[in-house]
C-alpha cells in the first residue's frame, strides 16, 4: 500500500493530487486543508471521475486533520498564499513561512516515514525552513521546482525548434525565482543533437528568457499562479519515488559541498528514488554557469536570512 497526501487544497494540490489519481501513482492518496469541506469536496468531485477515467485510487479529503494522513510514503506541501500579477515569489516569505512551519510539525508527527516535496514558495527558502524544522535528512527533503522550471524550458524550446516536444531534453538548475534559475543552454538537446543546431542564438537567448519569467507570464496572463505544471510536475516526482523510478529531475536539494555550496536547498540535478534524493548528479558546467550558479546561490541565501531559525 502506498500513500500520498498532499497538503492544501488549492489549484496546485488538487491538481497534483488529480493527476495522481488518474495516472494511479499511489494506492491512496489523501487532501488535507484548513477550508472547511474543501478537500473533502475536491475528493469527492475527482472519486467521481474514477468510471469515467478508469481509475481505482483511494481518494480521501480532510479538514486540518492530519490523522488521515498518518503512515504515508510521501507528503507534498502546496499550502500557503499563491502570488499576484506583478509580485516576485519571494515577497510570500512571511506568510508562507509561518504556515509551513505549522504543517511540517504535525506531518513529522502523524508520517514520521516520509518524504517531503515542497512545492509552496519561495520554494528553495521553504525547502530549507522544513529541512530544519523537521531534521529529517536530507534525503527526505527536497523541492520540486526545477522539475516544472525544465518542463517550461522544454516548451518554449520545443516552440522555437518547431519540433516533437517530447524529442526535447534540457534543465534549469538554481533557484525557482525569475532572477535565479538557471536554464542550461549548453545541454539542451534535441534528440540528443544540440539545440544549438536547431535555433539560433538570438532565439535560445528568447527561450531562456521565457523560461526565467515563465510563472510570473501565467500568473499575469490568469490573475493567479500557475497550477497544471505544477502539479503534474509535483506528481511526476511522486511517482518516481513510490515507484523507484530513479529519474533524473533538476530539483531542490540540501547541498552540502556539492556545486561548491553548503547548507543551502537550490535546484540541481539529482536522482529521485524510493529513498527520496538517491544521488546529486555533478554537471560541468561553463564559466560564465558557474558563476550564474554562485549568484542564484547568493540570491536564496538571502531570501533564507528571513527566517528565523
Ligand atoms: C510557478 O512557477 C507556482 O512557482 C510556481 O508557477
Amino acid at each position: 500500500m502506498s500513500k500520498v497526501t498532499v497538503v492544501g487544497a488549492g489549484a496546485v494540490g488538487a491538481t497534483c493530487a488529480n493527476v495522481m489519481a488518474t495516472r494511479e501513482v499511489a494506492d491512496e492518496v489523501v487532501l488535507i486543508d484548513i477550508k472547511e469541506g474543501l478537500a473533502e469536496g475536491k475528493m469527492l468531485d475527482m472519486y467521481q471521475c474514477a468510471t469515467l477515467m478508469d481509475f481505482d485510487t483511494k481518494l480521501t479529503g480532510a479538514t486540518n486533520d492530519y490523522r488521515v494522513s498518518a503512515g504515508s510514503d510521501v507528503v507534498v506541501i502546496t499550502s500557503g498564499i499563491p502570488r499576484k500579477p506583478g509580485m516576485t515569489r519571494e515577497e510570500l516569505i512571511g506568510t508562507n513561512a509561518e504556515i509551513m512551519k505549522g504543517v511540517i510539525e504535525q506531518v513529522v508527527k502523524h508520517s514520521p516515514r516520509a518524504i517531503i516535496l515542497v512545492v509552496a514558495n519561495p520554494m528553495d527558502t521553504l525547502t530549507y525552513l522544513a529541512h530544519k524544522v523537521s531534521g529529517l535528512p536530507k534525503q527526505r527533503v527536497i523541492g520540486m521546482g526545477g522539475a516544472l522550471d525544465s518542463a517550461r524550458f522544454k516548451c518554449y524550446l520545443a516552440k522555437a525548434a518547431g519540433v516533437n516536444i517530447n524529442d526535447v531534453d534540457g534543465m534549469v538548475i538554481g533557484g525557482h525565482g525569475d532572477t535565479t534559475m538557471l536554464p542550461l543552454v549548453s545541454k539542451a538537446s534535441i534528440k540528443g543533437v544540440p539545440a544549438s543546431q536547431f535555433v539560433t542564438k538570438k532565439k535560445l537567448d528568447g527561450v531562456v528568457a521565457d523560461t526565467m519569467v515563465g510563472g510570473a507570464t501565467l500568473t499575469k496572463l490568469i490573475g493567479t499562479s500557475a497550477w497544471y505544471a505544477p502539479g503534474a510536475a509535483a506528481s511526476a516526482m511522486v511517482e518516481s519515488i513510490l515507484k523507484d523510478q530513479k529519474k533524473i529531475f533538476p530539483c531542490c536539494c540540501y547541498l552540502d559541498g556539492e556545486y561548491g555550496q553548503k547548507d543551502i536547498c537550490i535546484g540541481v540535478p539529482a536522482v529521485v528514488g524510493r529513498k527520496g534524493v538517491e544521488k546529486i548528479v555533478k554537471l560541468d558546467l561553463t564559466t560564465d554557469e558557474a558563476k550564474k550558479f554562485s549568484d542564484s546561490a547568493d540570491a536564496v541565501r538571502a531570501t533564507n536570512q528571513v527566517l528565523s531559525l
